[in-house]
């Protein structure tokens, strides 16, 4: 999958979700409520990740289809003692093209830094996967009213060298909208996109083309009014995931 067309990427994270008969069924469902809806195939490109166990399964009935295989997180390491982890040629053999990277839940779970995201970016990159950095700001720095240089730095501090516009995708998540139905105003949505976009550009010089994600309680019912804010070129979906409907609809409902 390209990164660098503004065509809208509906991702889905599925997190520590489904037996494998239900992330079976889950692919299935989804193959088959994209075939009976083919146009959303023109507003979308649809990813999803499963649980790393559920890969190899999941692959299977992927394989072939118009859904693209993601992981929710790779080792920074080519191989070794890093036990539990998960290697990008490990995630590329299963035939996975992305990787999400920096997802909130393992900054504030598993105390991943920064730094570390761009060590694991840097790996996705040098072996073939697009990487998502995730980036967003807790409630409480939101409410003291430094949401943006937290952005800001998780930004200069994850994203690697090794970064390009068909390597790349950017997630905006504010951590108080993950699972919890609140969604950030479109006018907040608006300026930290816009923020992100600029320093893509000024910084980077990668302006116009990588792609800037919203996640957080995305689902059919606020998806129209999220996708027609400027430098929103898609989503990080966890809860609306799950479903086949709730997922295609986010794309039937652009
Ligand atoms: P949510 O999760 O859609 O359930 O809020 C989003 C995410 O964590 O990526």
């Amino acid at each position: 999958m390209s990164t660098n067309t503004k065509k809208l990427l509906v991702a889905g994270n599925w997190k520590m979700n489904n037996s494998l008969d239900e992330a079976v069924s889950l692919i299935q469902n989804i193959n088959s409520t994209i075939d009976s809806n083919p146009d959303v195939l023109q507003k979308a490109d649809f990813l999803i990740c499963p649980s790393y166990v559920h890969l190899a399964p999941v692959a299977q009935i992927v394989d072939g289809g118009s859904v693209t295989l993601g992981a929710q997180d790779c080792s920074f390491d080519d191989n070794g003692a890093h036990t539990g982890d998960v290697s990008v040629q490990m995630l590329k053999d299963l035939g996975c093209e992305m990787v999400i990277v920096g997802h909130s839940e393992r900054r504030h779970n598993c105390g991943e830094g920064s730094d570390v995201v761009a060590q694991k970016a840097m790996k996705a990159h040098k072996d073939g996967l697009i990487a998502i950095i995730c980036v967003g700001e807790t409630l409480e720095q939101r409410e003291s009213g430094n949401a943006f240089s937290v952005v800001l730095e998780q930004l200069e501090v994850s994203i690697p060298k090794s970064a390009t516009v068909e390597n790349m995708v950017i997630a905006y998540e504010p951590v108080w909208a993950i699972g919890t139905g609140k969604v950030a105003s479109s006018e907040d949505v608006k300026v930290m996109h816009e923020t992100i976009a600029h320093y893509l550009k000024e910084k980077l010089d990668m302006g116009g083309a990588i792609r800037i994600l919203y996640g957080g309680s995305v689902k059919p019912e606020n998806a129209n009014d999220l996708s027609c804010i400027e430098h929103v070129d898609g989503f990080l979906i966890g809860g609306a995931s799950l479903k086949a409907d709730s997922f295609v609809g986010i794309a039937q409902n652009i």
